[in-house]
């Protein structure tokens, strides 16, 4: 099938940026979403014109770098899968296609559609870890958790830290982000000796790297490949204003 791609192509940080339309020919529907960009960095490269600058690592919906704003959705028009997993057959011939870096103030753009994530690591820098020694795989069975817990605990570390969340928000907030985070954790018993420190560190990190306040409109939910609820936000309000009780005794 053929394809028309209208793809934002900016040199880099401090450069313009313009919307530049290609026709990609021949495209496989069996091909995934970056596939098609292969192949049409292939055609640039063999007419000498710089190829499309975009991020991805596993191809397997685990690593979480691949995100694009696809016809202004973050990850394009699935629900609950990463770029890398969109398949071509979700179009049809002749259709028209826009992709967009995500667009936040925390991730600058630095090339097409690559931006700087980095204030994410910044983030689970400032409280994302358990720094308890937790011993070995073995010792992990050592300290009973109740199922209901454990797959709490499970279905928030599922975050592959894509920013989609950010992306998707309207506030550019990175509330569900750090909601997993800080459930995941708080919820196991390694976790909760850090829980205060944890909540109050993230959430001023938050703020300090740019990026917006939750207003409960649910696209980070939306948009999220790994299925992470907004109750992860909830979760964190909550772990927030007993932190911040307890830290003005
Ligand atoms: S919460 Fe979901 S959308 Fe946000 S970074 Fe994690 S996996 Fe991506
Ligand atoms: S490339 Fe790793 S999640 Fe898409």
């Amino acid at each position: 099938m053929r394809i028309k791609l209208k793809v934002w192509r900016q040199a880099g940080p401090d450069q313009p940026g313009r919307l530049e339309t290609h026709e990609v020919e021949d495209v496989n529907p069996d091909m995934s979403f970056l596939e098609m960009l292969d192949v049409l960095n292939e055609k640039l490269m063999l007419e000498g014109k710089e190829p499309i600058a975009f991020d991805h690592d596993c191809r397997e919906g685990i690593c979480g770098t691949c995100g694009v704003m696809i016809d202004g959705q973050a990850h394009g028009p699935n629900r609950n899968s990463p770029t890398c997993q969109l398949r071509m057959r979700s179009y049809k011939d002749g259709d028209t296609i826009l992709a967009e870096p995500f667009r936040a103030k925390a991730f600058p753009v630095l090339k097409d559609l690559v931006v700087d994530r980095s204030s994410f690591d910044r983030l689970q820098q400032s409280g994302g870890y358990v720094s308890v020694n937790t011993g070995n795989a073995p010792d992990a069975n050592a300290i009973p958790v109740p199922q209901k817990i454990a797959e709490h605990a499970m279905s928030n570390a599922a975050c592959i830290g894509c920013g989609a969340c950010v992306a998707a928000c309207k506030n550019a907030s990175a509330a569900l982000f750090v909601g997993a985070k800080v459930s995941h954790l708080s919820f196991l018993p390694q976790g909760k000796g850090e829980r205060h420190e944890r909540v109050l560190n993230m959430v001023a990190k938050m703020d300090e790297e740019g990026f917006g306040a939750c207003t409960n409109t649910s696209e980070c939910q939306a948009a999220c490949p790994a299925g992470i609820s907004v109750q992860a936000i909830a979760k964190m309000n909550r772990e927030y204003m007993a932190a911040s009780l307890l830290a003005e005794e």
